[in-house]
């Protein structure tokens, strides 16, 4: 780190990022770290950003979305959610990252508080410290299926909330909010005057009914969705994504959108619109074929003897260690080094994900059949190489 690198002191590199790095060394180790969809970008879509080069669209755009994608969006809002944004309360941005970014740069100011539900998504944290604030962690159980009830949201607040963040469903845990929930949250952000920012870029992968937030946006300016095209079209490197509101805080967000971005990948928003517009079959065939992933490595992991909550969305399952090690990282260590199967332990996203690790089912059956057996096979190995006392990894490396 550069030592003039002020506001690198807020953040922390993604734990997941060096995992990974670690393990895309190694071919022989099946990784199951990444929320990366294993589908390529549907043809349609390509085409579509084709012939936009073709004709020529391949000059800077307004740094918030061409009109025809906005419209898109709010189409797609309507469409899913009976939500009703005007394309002019839609802020197009590169990937939901750069959404969430320019979202807290706008709200934010030193001392607020953004209240986030631990285990989190790795961004969160350090997206708040940036902007000086403070995050604000509602630890949630495995008992609870890692959502905590409003009540615990409600004993978080203070004058200085600025936001709460909830990710539904969820990274890493694949839970699912409620219609209650979300409800309730709209109800209190009203009393409170705080934002309420749902990202909801796994909305396409829920098991279970998805709620959206923006099904209460109507009449509540305090409401914020987040999504974006990566994980539903398998598009995490064309980099779009949205942040929509009735707040004319959204103003302020295209602003700070110009300065991050100064405009969008032109032909990147044309593969876009005929992703929103087009058929939505391959999101089906996507969503069936995770389903089918998860399910069946939770059954694999659950015969095992994991103790794991049931699945409910996106592609990720959050098993316990309890029965089999003392430590996340201990049974990450050990899953690495004696299976050769690569996860992300649940300590990477918070403290209250510390008896937990994290898999990501976006890989082929063959390959989590593969882990699993691998799993499987050098379980009793495994459980012995943890139980050691004062383990010393170096042992495994
Ligand atoms: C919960 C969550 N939010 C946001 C993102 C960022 O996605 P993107 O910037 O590709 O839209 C991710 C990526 O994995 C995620 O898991």
């Amino acid at each position: 780190m550069h030592e003039e690198s002020f506001y690198f002191n807020f953040i922390k590199p993604s734990p997941i990022r060096e995992v990974f790095n670690r393990i895309s060394k190694d071919k022989s180790i099946i990784n199951l770290t990444l929320g990366e969809p294993d589908f390529d970008t549907s043809k349609h879509i390509v085409y579509a950003a084709i012939e936009a080069l073709k004709k020529g669209e391949t000059h800077y755009t307004t740094s918030y979305g061409i009109y025809e994608l906005r419209e898109a969006i709010s189409k797609r809002y309507e469409r899913l959610y009976n939500a009703n944004f005007d394309p002019e309360e839609i802020c197009v941005s590169h990937g939901s990252s750069s959404g969430i970014f320019t979202t807290l740069f706008s709200i934010l100011k030193p001392e607020d508080e953004v209240v986030i539900i631990n285990p989190y998504y790795v961004m969160y944290p350090s997206y708040v410290r940036i902007f000086r604030a403070k995050p604000v962690f509602v630890n949630s159980t495995f008992e609870n299926k890692f959502k905590p009830d409003i009540a615990e949201i409600e004993e978080a607040l203070t004058n200085k909330t600025k936001a709460v963040i909830v990710i539904s469903p969820n990274n890493p845990t694949g839970g699912i909010y409620s219609e209650r929930w979300f409800k309730a949250i709209s109800d209190l952000s009203q009393d409170g005057h705080f934002f309420v920012l749902h990202d909801e870029v796994y909305e396409s992968l829920a098991f279970e009914k998805h709620y959206s937030i923006s099904q209460w946006a109507d009449n509540n300016e305090h409401l914020i969705s987040m999504s974006s095209c990566s994980k539903t079209y398998a598009m995490t490197g064309w980099r779009i994504g949205w942040v929509a509101t009735h707040n004319p805080l959204l103003d302020t967000i295209k602003i700070a959108q110009n300065y991050v971005n100064l405009s969008l990948n032109s032909f990147a928003q044309y593969g876009a619109i005929a992703a929103l517009n087009g058929s939505q079959k391959t999101v089906e065939t996507m969503k069936n074929a995770y389903k089918q992933r998860v399910n069946y490595t939770y059954k694999r992991l659950k015969d095992m003897g994991f103790i794991i909550n049931e699945p409910e969305g996106a592609f990720y399952l959050f098993p316990s260690v309890k029965n089999v090690a003392k430590s996340c990282v201990d049974l990450t260590y050990a899953l690495l080094n004696i299976a050769k199967v690569g996860v992300i332990p649940g300590s990477a996203f918070g403290s209250a994900g510390v008896n937990h690790f994290r898999i990501s089912c976006a890989t082929s059956m063959e390959l989590l059949e593969e882990g699993m057996n691998r799993i499987e096979e050098n379980l009793d190995k495994i459980m012995k190489a943890c139980s050691v006392k004062n383990l010393s990894r170096i042992d495994f490396i």
